[in-house]
């Protein structure tokens, strides 16, 4: 009997894209049953889309220039991923809030990595606020997009400790090794049909 169809997967970056080259190394080594079908970036220069385009994945660049609101922003966003068919849509550092259009268009299939153990520093600068605050451990949050800013459904965190030197950079480096892990796993839980949402909590079958 052939094997359940690749989950289809569209990835919306703005930077660097060291999350989004974790989930393509995982899914080249046969760890996620899922294809990137494009990636779709607000900013024309983010180093993600070399990355996308080395690997063959289409990507398309959606820049917020002409749109004078967030809905007619995402609107667009949604008929992209439509168009190639998504099925669960992944922010890898895609630094913009999304509106009830895109989290209406696609419930619990939206998944944010955010570089803190949420519901602890949401919103930008969470490794600064990590440090301004003077917690001892922080860490990595993929949940699920809801309506609010970092306040979805938590799939999987993992801890990061921090050191008496850190500064925002070390301290962001060494969270993203465990976002580098903590992304895929997830992202593999959700394509092997293994998670299942009741209100806030989500449990893993
Ligand atoms: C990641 O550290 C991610 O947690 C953060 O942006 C970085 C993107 O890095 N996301 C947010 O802060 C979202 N609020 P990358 O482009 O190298 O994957």
């Amino acid at each position: 009997m052939p094997g359940k169809a690749p989950c289809k997967l569209g990835v919306l970056v703005s930077g660097s894209g060291t999350n989004l080259q974790a989930i393509i190394d995982s899914i080249e080594a046969g760890q996620i049953n899922a294809s990137i079908c494009c990636v779709i970036s607000n900013k024309a220069d983010a180093y993600a889309l070399t990355r996308a385009k080395s690997h063959g994945i289409p990507v398309v660049i959606h820049e917020n220039k002409g749109f004078t609101d967030r809905q007619g922003y995402d609107a667009v966003t949604v008929e992209i991923l439509r168009e190639y068919g998504v099925e669960l849509v992944i922010l890898a550092g895609f630094m913009r809030i999304l509106s009830e259009t895109m989290v209406n268009a696609f419930p619990n299939a939206i998944m944010n990595i955010h570089p803190a153990l949420l519901p602890a520093f949401p919103g930008l600068h969470a490794q600064q606020q990590a440090l301004n605050y003077g917690v001892r451990y922080t860490g990595c949050t993929v949940h699920f997009v809801d309506g609010g800013t970092d306040t979805g459904p938590i799939i999987m965190q993992s801890v990061v400790q921090v050191e008496q030197d850190d500064t925002e950079d070390s301290l962001s480096a060494r969270i993203q090794k465990a976002e580098h892990r903590t992304f895929p796993a997830a992202i593999k839980l959700y394509v092997d049909g293994k998670i299942k949402v009741e209100g806030r909590q989500v449990r893993i079958i």
